[in-house]
């Protein structure tokens, strides 16, 4: 991968040195956080560009404000991009995050107090999937399924018996923390018997469907949300898919008058936001042209191999991982089953070990943890940067070894000395952002 990535601010001394040294962090660790990536040359130059200055309160060709036609085009081809890749009828590409996008979808198709359904937040659901202290779940009434205690994944059979108890009337898919396949199809069938609405959440894994290695929510799911950062590899922000018109109209809103491409449009603005980020949305756009390219799908294929193949060597390593493995590209690592820790809460402190070798993850709560949320008990990590870096099965396995010697050598700081050496020298032979 080419250039700088430092940006180019040339007069502020103090942040031009603190971007200097975050890129000088991000060059010698190996970034393994699943919702990171680096961004393309192309995609942060974008972002940096004059189009921060523009306001476009509005949708193309109806505008609040003049001098728009510039951006009218911008916008258009970030949609139309978005579109074809996905094979989408409706996007809107002006969410500024996938918070912000949940929050969006929830605003234009239900009210306060509404039943959603959703994968439990301690089993590997988002915060705006009605964690307690989110303005989702302050807002809707969640009911959560969550995966099955002895396998780690989700039992279609089990979320069916909840949802046909609990009639939600928007049924959710789509998550931060879960390493297996989702059967989107299965998740739309059963809000199609329900007359509810299907949502897939596809902010971790929107590159590999995009790429065609993890199944589509598409064409059938009625709205799909994902942040345009992680896996998609553009700059921070979201999009939000929906088809054009409401199958559900005649049962929730027999008056109503818009399509459902239009009540999503009306809830990102004026509903929730003012002016859209055109740096971002051009970054955006950029990504998407990027993501189309035959180089992608290869990128996204070698994201999987590489996940599967460091799965491999830690369970080689006796680390337990939820569910065993992964199908996408992130791990769960359960520290509770793993032999040399076997305590729960030890995720941060893990984390902390693997940070001072070069290793950086964060510390997650694995299904069924018995320590609380801020001291949770696995290590969530993936490969998506190290594959933008050029890394292969064969950097996974040393990695995966790495790993495992910080685990089980964690009352011995000491080893983690070597590690990082070994570390540095790894990320020498995958240099990023270099001219
Ligand atoms: C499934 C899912 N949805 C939504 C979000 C929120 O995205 P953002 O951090 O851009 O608000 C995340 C972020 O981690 C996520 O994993």
């Amino acid at each position: 991968m080419n250039g700088m990535g430092e940006g180019d601010v040339k007069r502020d001394e103090d942040v031009k040195r603190l971007i200097a040294a975050e890129l000088q962090r991000q060059q010698t660790t190996l970034q393994m956080i699943p919702s990171e990536n680096y961004a393309s040359e192309d995609v942060l130059a974008a972002c940096g560009s004059l189009l921060n200055n523009k306001y476009a309160e509005g949708y193309p060709g109806k505008r609040y404000y003049q001098g728009n036609a510039v951006i009218d085009e911008i916008e258009l081809l970030a949609i139309e991009r978005a579109k074809k890749l996905f094979g989408a009828e409706h996007a809107n590409v002006q969410s500024h995050s996938g918070a912000p996008a949940n929050l969006a979808v929830y605003h234009a198709f239900l009210n306060p107090g509404d039943k959603i359904m959703a994968l439990n937040i301690a089993h590997g659901g988002h915060l705006t999937h009605g964690s307690p202290v989110n303005f989702s779940g302050k807002t809707y009434t969640f009911v959560h399924y969550g995966v099955d205690q002895r396998t780690g994944m989700l039992d279609m059979s089990k979320i069916r018996e909840i949802a046909r108890r609990e009639k939600p009337k928007l049924i959710m898919s789509g998550f931060t923390a879960y390493p297996r396949t989702i059967d989107f199809k299965a998740f739309h069938q059963l809000a199609e018997e329900l007359g509810a609405y299907s949502m897939a959440d596809i902010s971790h894994i929107a590159g590999l469907i995009a790429a065609g290695v993890h199944p589509s929510p598409f064409p059938f799911t009625d709205i799909v949300t994902t942040t345009t950062h992680k896996t998609l590899r553009g700059p921070r922000g979201a999009m939000i898919f929906c088809k054009e018109n409401d199958r559900l109209r005649e049962k929730y809103r027999p008056q109503e008058k818009k399509t459902m491409a239009q009540l999503i449009d009306s809830a990102v603005f004026p509903g929730l936001q003012g002016g859209p980020h055109m740096h971002s949305i051009a970054a955006k756009a950029v990504a998407l042209q990027e993501a189309m390219r035959p180089e992608f799908k290869k990128y996204a294929q070698q994201i999987v191999n590489n996940a599967r193949a460091l799965a491999e060597t830690l369970r080689s390593q006796e680390i337990s991982l939820v569910s065993d493995g992964t199908d996408n590209h992130l791990i769960l690592i359960d520290l509770l089953k793993t032999n040399s820790i076997s305590k729960p809460g030890f995720g941060k402190q893990i984390a902390m070990a693997l940070e001072e070798a070069g290793i950086v993850t964060n510390a997650n709560g694995i299904p069924f943890d018995p320590a609380p949320p801020f001291k949770p008990s696995g290590i969530r990590l993936g490969t998506p940067a190290l594959t933008t870096r050029g890394m292969k099965e064969k950097e996974m396995k040393e990695i995966g070894m790495m790993i495992g010697e910080v685990i089980h050598t964690f009352d011995n700081p000491a080893c983690r000395e070597h590690i990082r050496e070994k570390v540095k020298q790894l990320c020498q032979q995958f240099p990023v952002y270099v001219g």
